[in-house]
């Protein structure tokens, strides 16, 4: 078994079991849910994933450039457009530690579009996501549930490109705070200028100030919840401030598997404009609705074959009803 499959195993804390028939019979969002709730325990009141999180307030400044791009409003808009933002730790768990190395971090934006209308943005800390369709994402969840070490083992195994996320993780320092990480929107968009050209790309985004990590050691002297109290202290002397980029994917980039990356380094990339996180918000502002990825603007389009994408809504949809009730 890998490191990555065994520490995953060792963090999750599974609470029932979804029956095996259900596998492949019909990957809804129901069917999901009710899996990483096996997975993470069922937490009355709170999202099924990306649980333990903190809502913050802020703006957006468009970059000049962003228009050659795209006609989407936010990014061809004249002055600043107010945002509203959750960062977030992955996984069903309340009280996931921000010491935690193989988790990834969240950062959701809804950005306002004035008339009580947004579009949102939704990141995590990783350039790609565990699982490349929802067959694969049930299969996972519904293995580590079992906490049978040699099934979840042999599931690794069979499925290499679901190891990625996890040896990335475990590759880089533990971000010694939400603002101090690079984020991805790890789909690809498509993004359509005011001439109709279209351009695919990947969102990322890169903290002012570079990124700062922790070692293991470091993080050991570190109380679970640090990143509240931080965040709080560093707001009352600046913004957190990050640059939006957008990734010009080119020929032969995939489009349609959230586990397959492409090569960075070998991309050209576009400033989109300045992300500035202001202040701490109520959670209740954040927890009024879903930050959803799928809630995109004229100039943008969603991935059309990326499986994972369309479910993204269907399963927060699902969350936000039992959540609310
Ligand atoms: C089929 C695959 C996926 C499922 C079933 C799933 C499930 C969920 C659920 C149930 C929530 C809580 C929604 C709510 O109650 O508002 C959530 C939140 C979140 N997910 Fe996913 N997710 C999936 C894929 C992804 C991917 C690919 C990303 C990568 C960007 C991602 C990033 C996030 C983030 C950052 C949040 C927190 C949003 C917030 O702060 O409200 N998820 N996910």
């Amino acid at each position: 078994m890998s490191r990555t499959s065994l520490t995953l195993a060792a963090a999750i804390v599974a609470s029932a079991l979804v029956p095996v028939s259900q596998l492949h019979a019909e990957t809804d969002a129901e069917t999901l849910v009710n899996a990483l709730n096996a997975v993470f325990g069922k937490h009355d009141g709170v999202r099924s994933a990306h649980t333990n999180g903190i809502c913050v307030a802020g703006k957006f400044t468009p970059s000049a450039d962003a228009a050659s791009l795209t006609k989407a409003p936010h990014f061809t808009a004249k002055e600043p457009v107010n945002v509203i933002g959750r960062f977030s730790m992955g996984g069903g768990n309340p009280e996931a530690p921000n010491t935690q190395k193989d988790n990834v971090r969240g950062l959701a934006l809804h950005f306002d579009l004035g008339n009580d209308s947004t579009t949102d943005l939704v990141m995590i800390s990783s350039p790609m996501f565990i699982a490349r369709d929802p067959d694969q994402f049930l299969t996972l969840l519904t293995t580590v549930a079992t906490k049978d070490k040699e099934k979840i083992g042999a599931f690794f195994k069979d499925n290499p490109s679901a190891t990625r996320q996890g040896a990335w993780l475990n590759s880089h320092p533990i971000p010694a705070s939400y603002s101090t990480v690079n984020y991805w929107g790890v789909h690809a968009f498509t993004f359509i200028n005011d001439e109709g050209k279209k351009q695919v790309i990947k969102y990322k985004a890169l903290p002012v100030g570079g990124e700062v990590g922790l070692s293991d050691d470091e993080a050991k002297s570190k109380d679970p919840n640090f990143y509240r109290a931080e965040l709080k202290e560093q707001l009352a002397k600046a913004p957190a401030e990050f640059t939006l980029t957008a990734i010009l994917g080119e020929s032969g980039d995939p489009t349609d598997d959230p586990t397959a990356v492409w090569p960075e380094d070998q991309r050209k990339s576009v400033t989109l404009g300045k992300i500035s996180i202001t202040g701490l918000e109520d959670n209740k502002t954040c927890d009024a609705g879903v930050f959803d990825p799928t809630n995109v603007v004229d100039g943008i389009d969603g991935p059309e074959a990326d499986k994972i994408f369309p479910m993204r809504s269907q399963a927060y949809a699902v969350s936000f009803s039992r959540r609310a009730q």
